[in-house]
């Protein structure tokens, strides 16, 4: 008996050492696919498909508790039932459950048998018999929970254990996504910032500084013309108003550089051809741009034409210069191609860097393309946020 004993004990923990290895695995495939940067709803559904493999027979699910008291089902792997809507929300699950317990506990919860469970019949007509939730926390909160339920009988007593190794590692891929998002944010609202100060300087000069020169002009050729008879002095009267005008120019021009007053009020389209017209080297351009897209896209794209063809004219020793834009689905294209000498640089200078801060802050992306001697091309693509759009204040310009 002693020696049948030991044989047993000696097949359970060889069992044991394998389940562990086969864990092991799994959590091995789950941090390749992780570190590879797959979306969270692509690791939600290979966590569920693991833990359905290690430990459920029946079913396994990510849920996740929404901040208004409801949850989503985020992923669910095995035997479906008419409550099982992926994606939706997991509404109608008895208040004894699993996922009301661990809502309410935030500890994990097991359901041995769901014949005891008051509202279980879904479960048991889905074949389940027992169930195992293990909660999600993300940052000290309840993000969320994974369950895995068996058609044969009580789980093992160490499933809630085992299962937290697949939770800490969803927590982790939920933290990572919350960063992501949280400065990507706090990147676009330093650039949005930056663009209203720069909107409201323009603002301040055109209403402020330039219409008191231009009133300045005006009395100026009232007095010059009040002096008719004294030639010399009307001369002279007149030559500061001219000079005056030219102020007035200067200013524009700066002001535009500031922020292009054309691009809020007319669009895209007409500001982008309106930079190819100051271009100093000869510009193509093709816009299929023809709605206006969410303010900080279309300063985005401005600003990197504006100063794509800046360094055209600076550094490329360009014969010509062709820009492409093109509003497509939720993208906007731009590209921007010289036939100069190549060889561009973003470490040797701010214009570059800066530019792809400002397209990866809006979630886009930037790329340079200069190979030396055979000319340079600038792609950027920016997402265009859904309901940001509105008519063309003037389609035909
Ligand atoms: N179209 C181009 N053709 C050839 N070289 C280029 C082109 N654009 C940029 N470069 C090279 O790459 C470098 C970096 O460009 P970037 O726009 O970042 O800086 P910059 O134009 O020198 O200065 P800044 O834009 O800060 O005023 C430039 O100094 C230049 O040497
Ligand atoms: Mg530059």
């Amino acid at each position: 008996m002693e020696v049948a004993g030991a044989a047993l004990a000696g097949a359970q923990a060889e069992q044991k050492l394998r389940e562990l290895a086969d864990t092991q695995v799994s959590l091995r495939r789950l941090a390749m696919l992780i570190a590879r940067g797959e979306p969270p709803e692509a690791v939600f559904v290979a966590v569920t498909k693991e833990v359905l493999r290690q430990f459920g027979h029946g079913i396994a699910s990510v849920i996740r508790y929404e901040f208004d008291g409801t949850t989503t089902l985020l992923a669910h792997e095995g035997t479906m039932g008419p409550h099982v809507r992926v994606g939706q929300l997991w509404a109608g699950h008895p208040p004894t459950g699993l996922t009301a317990t661990v809502l309410r506990s935030g500890r994990p919860a097991r359901t041995d048998d769901y014949h005891d469970i008051p509202g279980g019949e879904p479960y048991l007509c889905g074949g389940l018999r027992s169930a195992v939730a293990v909660p999600i926390h993300v940052k000290d909160r309840l993000w969320g929970m994974i369950a895995v339920g068996s058609g044969q009988g009580s789980l093992p007593p160490d499933t809630e254990q085992q299962m937290t190794e697949f939770t800490d590692l969803v927590a982790t891929v939920v933290a990572n996504a919350h960063s992501r998002a949280e400065l990507m944010a706090a990147r676009a609202r330093l650039v949005s910032a930056s663009d209203e100060a720069r909107r409201r300087i323009e603002s301040d000069l055109h209403d402020g500084a330039q219409q008191r020169l231009v009133s300045l002009i005006l009395r100026l050729r009232l007095v010059a013309e009040a002096s008719s008879e004294h030639g010399e002095i009307r001369t002279e009267i007149e030559d500061v108003a001219a000079e005056l005008a030219g102020v007035i120019d200067d200013l524009r021009e700066l002001s535009r550089g500031i922020h292009p007053a054309i691009l809020s009020k007319a669009g895209l389209r007409p500001a982008l051809r309106a930079l190819a017209r100051r271009s100093a080297v000869p510009v193509v351009i093709d816009v299929r741009v023809h709605n206006r897209l969410p303010e900080s896209v279309e300063m985005g794209a401005y600003c990197a034409v504006s100063e794509i063809l800046a360094n055209a004219a600076k550094h490329a020793r360009a014969s010509v210069v062709e820009v492409d834009a093109e509003a497509l689905g939720a993208t906007l294209r731009v590209r921007v191609r010289d036939d100069g000498i190549g060889g561009a640089d973003p470490v040797r200078g701010s214009g570059l860097v800066g530019l792809r801060d400002r397209i990866e802050a809006l979630g886009g992306t930037f790329s340079v393309h200069s190979p030396v001697g055979c000319g340079t091309t600038v792609s950027c693509e920016l997402p265009v946020m859904a309901g940001g759009g509105y008519p063309d204040a003037d389609p035909a310009e």
